[in-house]
This record gives C-alpha cells, structure tokens and sequence, in this order.
C-alpha cells in the first residue's frame, strides 16, 4: 500500500493563494476503500488530518505538520427523477462549476446563480455557497460524510447541517474529523428565477433579456465574475477573504448619517448586513499592494497574491485592515478564508 503514501509534498500549486507550503504527509483519496486502507494500515498518520478540495478558501502556513487528504472521488447520477423535480447525487471531488454547468444544460433550476464559485462540490457546503441571492442550502437534501474516528458513513440531512450565512456544522463542531464524500440535491424543472440582485438585473437589461432562463441567469453570473473577481489562474486569491458583517440597526443609522450612501441589506428587523467591500474600498485600501500581496482593484473584498507573498505577509496585511475597518466604522470583520 506504500503507493497511497507520499511525503513532504508541495501544496502550492494545491490551493489558490498558490503561497509556499508542505504537507508533511499526503494522500489522494479516490475511493471510499482508500480512506479505509489509510486509516487501517497508517494508525500512526500525524494529525490533524485536513481535507483539501479545491483549496479556494484556504491559506497554509509554511509547513503543514498533519497529513493532508486531497479529495478526488468521481461521478454524478441521477437518483430520482419526477415530473418537477430531479435529485442529484455528485461526489466530493467533482468540481462545484463543471456540476452546475451540466444542470444548467439540462435546464434544471436551483444552483444556476453560483456559478463560477471555484472549487469542490464536497467543499461546498461546508462554507455554504452563496452568491447572487442564492445558497447551496436551498438545494442540498443530504451530505455524505465519513467519520475518521469510527470508519462509520453517516448521512446529514439538510437540518442536520446546521447552515448559516458561510457557515455548518461541518465548520464547526465536525471540522477535520471526517470528510465530506458526497452530497445530494434537489433541482426544479420549474425554474425559479432570481433576478433580485442588482448587478444581474444589470446585464439581463444590457442585453435586453425581458424574460430570463436558467441559461440566461447563468451566463450573466459567469459574465459578473469574470469582470468583478480576479482569476486565481492569473493572481492567487481566495475569493472573499473577510464575511459581510452584520451589524445592528442603531450602529448602522449612526454609520449612515456619516456615509448617506452605504449600501446595506436588511436581515431582520433589528439587524443589517454591510458589505466589506465597500468600507474596504471606502476606507482607502482597494488596489493597496505591499510587496507580493495586495488588495484587489477590482473588487476590495478580496486579496491578492501577485507572486511570492508568505503567509505571515498575508495575516499581516489582512490585520492592518481589520485594525482600520474598526477604528473608522465601530466593526470588527471576520476572516472567511481559513488560514491553517
Ligand atoms: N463594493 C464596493 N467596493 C468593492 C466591492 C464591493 O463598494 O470593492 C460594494 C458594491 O458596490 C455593492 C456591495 O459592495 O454595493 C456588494 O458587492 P458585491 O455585489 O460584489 O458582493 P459582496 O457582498 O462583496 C458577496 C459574497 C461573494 C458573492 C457576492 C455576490 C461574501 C463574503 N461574499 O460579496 O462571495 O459572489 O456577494 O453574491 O458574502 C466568496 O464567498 O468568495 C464570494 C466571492
């Protein structure tokens, strides 16, 4: 078995920061029988064990002291078919986009609004997708998942995820003792359409689309992405470094006598969401670059990694913001990304 077993290997070109970085061990898992066999015939694997999807959402540390499982099980099936709807099974190592490009083609609704979000569909909703007035909670009807400790495969259900706004059970009290192997949606034959977000209804009237398809919505978010969201092939980012903060109705009036034009999305009725993007921007950082690592001037949400930047550079700078972003607006914002 000493095939699966692979040493001090570089997680660089692993994980879309693309920074430095080793594993001190390394397996690919293209089995549920590989998960088995490692864990049977390597006891002695150090810990912690990481699953790494795609690696966009994650910065590592110079040397990984753990053992690293990179998630590379295959195949998508249909497991129920009905007049309106289809149930989808599709596993961990599959990439979240080539999924919703294929229902897209089918002309099946539910996930055509995160298109374009890099990375695994077992890595999904462990953050809970969300883009473009959609999440993936909307459509998960169960999370496959295999725990380390027993060897036991269990199935979540949608409730027993726990998710929030980027958050679920698998972040939380699950996070690194087990793995996600598959997941199960369901999708719609009767679209449902949601136009909801500006930037959408934007394109959709730039090309003079009256009444929207599955398609339609689909290429305008691929379209919004590619112009907003820098290319990780091209400079190493992991999408949204810091979450949307959610302040409270008092704190957000007092901020908007100062800034009459924050933007703002209504939660409840005590409760608002702001979006880092604009106090980053607002607070003067966007396009900001020291050394190898910078803001974006494209979209202030994310860093950007323009060639050799180290982690501790990374920590740095994103620490600086936060600092600044609490003195000027009374908030403190919380990393996304996580740094291991
Ligand atoms: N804004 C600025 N300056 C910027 C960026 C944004 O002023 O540099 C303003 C925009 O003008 C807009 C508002 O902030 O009024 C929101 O911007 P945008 O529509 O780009 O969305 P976002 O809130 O910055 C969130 C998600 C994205 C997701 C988009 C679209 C989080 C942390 N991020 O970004 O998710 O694609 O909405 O739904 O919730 C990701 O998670 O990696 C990610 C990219």
């Amino acid at each position: 078995m000493t095939h699966y077993l692979k040493k001090n290997i570089p997680l660089q070109a692993l994980h879309t920061f693309g920074v430095e970085a080793f594993a001190e061990y390394y397996f690919d898992i293209h089995t549920l029988e590989d998960l088995d066999t490692i864990l049977r015939n390597y006891p002695e694997i150090p810990k912690p064990v990481l699953c790494l999807g795609g690696g966009s959402n994650i910065i590592f540390r110079q040397h990984y002291a753990g053992t690293v499982l990179a998630m590379r099980l295959m195949g998508i099936s249909i497991i129920e078919e009905t007049d309106d709807t289809v149930t989808v099974r599709c596993a961990a190592g599959e990439q979240w986009h080539s999924l919703v490009e294929w229902t897209v083609n089918q002309g099946w609704s539910g996930i055509e609004n995160l298109a374009l979000i890099p990375g695994t569909c077992g890595a999904a909703p462990i953050q809970n997708i969300g883009a473009y007035g959609m999440e993936i909670k909307e459509t998960i009807i169960a999370v496959e998942w295999y725990d380390f400790a027993s060897g036991q495969k269990n199935i979540f259900t949608n409730e027993q995820c726990h998710f929030e706004y980027r958050d679920s059970i698998f972040k939380k009290e699950l996070a690194n003792k087990g793995i996600i192997t598959a997941i199960t949606l369901q999708l719609s034959k009767k679209p449902d359409i949601r136009t909801s977000y500006a930037d959408i209804r934007r394109i959709l009237e730039e090309k003079h689309i009256t009444e929207p398809t599955v398609r339609t919505i689909f290429d305008a978010v691929v379209e919004i992405r590619t112009r907003k969201l820098p290319d990780p092939k091209e400079y190493g980012n992991a999408g949204s470094f810091f979450k949307n903060p959610v302040i409270s109705i008092e704190h957000f009036r007092h901020l908007q006598q100062s800034y009459p034009e924050i933007p703002h999305y209504p939660i409840d009725d005590i409760t608002v969401k702001v979006p880092t993007g604009w106090l980053i921007e607002k607070a003067g950082w966007k396009g900001f670059r020291r050394g190898d690592i910078g803001v974006s001037p494209k979209q202030a949400l994310v860093l950007i990694n323009y060639g050799k930047a180290h982690t501790e550079e990374i920590i740095a700078l994103s620490n600086d913001i936060v600092q600044d972003i609490q003195q000027r607006f009374s908030i403190t914002l919380e990393r996304e990304v996580s740094i291991i």
